[in-house]
C-alpha cells in the first residue's frame, strides 16, 4: 500500500481492505483457477445483484463509469444536433460522455446542495433537447420527482449519473432506479469500488438492457455476429467477484459514512456551512463537502498541519478548456461558481476515528480564529 505522507489522509484503502483481505484474496485466487476472466457466472451474479440493491429489472456491467454514460446515451440514440442537459458542477465525464455522441452538453446552474436546479430546468429546454442528466453529485440525490415531472411533459429521456452515490436514497427510493437508465462508478475513490476501473448500468428498460449487454461488448450477438459497431468496455470477471464482496459490506459500511458525516454536522455546524440532509433525503457521502471562506487558505493549513483535504471538482465543467466551443463565461452560472469557489471535501471513510475528526475540527476552528 502507499503510504500517506498526512496524519489524516484523505483515503484509507488500506484500513478498508484489511478487515476482508482474506475473503478477497481468496476470491482472488478462486477466479484465477477457475480460467473464466471476460464474463461468465461471476459478472452475471454480480449484476443480478447490484440490480436487486437498486430495485430495477436489470443491470450490466461495463469497464468504467463514463463507459456506462457513453453507451447508455448512444443507446438512446443520442447523436449531433440534439442536446442533453445537465450541471456543470460534475465530474468532466457528465459532460464528456454527451459530447462524445455528437449531441451537445446545456449545463443548468444548481441549488446550494450543488445540485442541479430543477426550477431552473424548463427554461434550458429547446425543440433539439432529448435528455436530462441530473448528477447526484457527492452522493445526495438530485430532485428526482420535479425533474421526471419536466421530462415527462417534455417528452425527455432521464439518465441518472449515480457515479458519485450507490446507496442514496430519496423519499426512500435508491437511486438508479429513478430514471430511463442510470450509471455508476466503480472507481477506488467510489463508496462502492473495484480495485481498478469499473461502472455499472442500471435500467427497467428490456430493450435497451439488451442493447447495453452488446454495445460493452463489441456489439457482438453471439461470437461470430456482430449487430452494430461499438466499443470493448467489459468489467473483468475478477473485478466483478470482488465487488461482489465488496457489496456484502456495503450498507455497514455506508452507515459509518453517515454517522461520521453527522458528526462533522455536529462539530463543524457553528464553523462552516455543512451538508445536512434535505427532506426526504438519505445521502452516502462519497464525499464530504463542507462550504467554507477563505477556502484555498484553509485547505493550505489543514494540509501544512497534516490533514488533506481536496477540492471536487476546482474548476466547473462549463470553464473547461474542452468546453471553450460552448462559449460560457463564468457569470454564467453564479450559483455553481460560489458552490465551487468554497467546497473542501474532508477525509471521511471507514476507519476514520472520531480522535481524528476532532483533530480536523480543531485545526478549522484555529484557522478562523487566526484567520478572521
Ligand atoms: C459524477 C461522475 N460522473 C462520472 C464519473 C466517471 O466515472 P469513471 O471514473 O468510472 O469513468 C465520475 C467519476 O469520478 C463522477 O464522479
Amino acid at each position: 500500500m502507499i503510504k500517506s505522507s498526512f496524519d489524516i489522509p484523505y483515503t484509507n484503502f488500506s484500513g478498508e481492505v484489511q478487515p476482508i483481505k482474506k475473503e478477497l484474496m481468496n476470491t482472488f485466487e478462486a477466479v484465477l483457477e477457475s480460467g473464466q476472466y471476460i464474463l461468465g457466472s461471476e459478472v452475471e451474479a454480480l449484476e443480478n445483484e447490484f440490480a436487486t440493491y437498486c430495485g430495477v429489472r436489470g443491470a450490466v456491467s461495463v469497464g468504467s463509469g463514463t463507459g456506462a454514460l457513453y453507451l447508455v446515451l448512444r443507446g438512446l440514440g443520442l447523436t449531433e444536433g440534439q442536446e442533453v442537459i445537465t450541471a456543470p458542477n460534475s465530474f468532466i465525464a457528465s459532460a464528456a460522455s454527451i459530447a462524445l455522441t455528437g449531441a451537445c452538453p446545456v449545463f443548468v446552474d444548481v441549488r446550494p446542495d450543488g445540485n442541479i436546479d430543477p426550477e431552473r430546468i424548463e427554461a434550458a429546454i429547446t425543440p433539439r433537447t432529448k435528455a436530462i442528466l441530473p448528477v447526484h453529485i457527492t452522493g445526495r440525490p438530485a430532485r428526482m420527482p420535479e425533474i421526471l415531472d419536466i421530462a415527462k411533459r417534455h417528452h425527455l429521456f432521464v439518465v441518472e449519473d449515480a457515479a458519485q452515490a450507490v446507496g442514496a436514497k430519496l423519499d426512500g427510493r435508491p437511486v438508479g432506479c429513478w430514471g430511463d437508465a442510470a450509471c455508476f462508478s466503480l472507481h477506488p475513490l467510489k463508496n462502492l469500488h473495484v480495485f481498478g476501473d469499473g461502472g455499472m448500468i442500471t435500467t427497467d428498460n428490456a430493450e435497451l438492457l439488451g442493447q447495453m449487454v452488446k454495445a460493452r461488448n463489441h456489439g457482438l450477438v453471439n461470437r461470430d455476429q456482430c449487430d452494430a459497431w461499438s466499443v470493448n468496455c467489459k468489467l473483468d470477471a475478477i473485478q466483478a467477484a470482488l465487488l461482489r464482496i465488496q457489496m456484502r459490506y456495503l450498507e455497514e459500511r455506508t452507515e459509518v459514512r453517515r454517522q461520521l458525516a453527522f458528526r462533522y454536522n455536529d462539530i463543524l455546524r457553528s464553523h462552516v456551512d455543512v451538508p445536512d440532509e434535505g427532506p426526504g433525503e438519505c445521502c452516502v457521502f462519497q464525499t464530504y463537502v463542507a462550504r467554507v471562506e477563505k477556502r484555498d487558505d484553509l485547505q493550505r493549513y489543514l494540509r501544512e498541519h497534516g490533514v488533506e483535504a481536496l477540492v471536487h471538482y476546482a474548476t466547473p465543467i462549463h470553464l473547461q478548456p474542452a468546453a471553450k466551443s460552448l462559449g460560457h463565461s463564468e457569470n454564467d452560472f453564479p450559483n455553481t461558481m460560489h458552490y465551487v469557489n468554497r467546497i473542501l471535501s474532508l477525509p471521511l471513510y471507514p476507519g476514520l476515528t472520531h480522535a481524528q475528526q476532532d483533530r480536523v475540527v480543531e485545526l478549522i476552528v484555529a484557522f478562523y480564529q487566526t484567520h478572521a
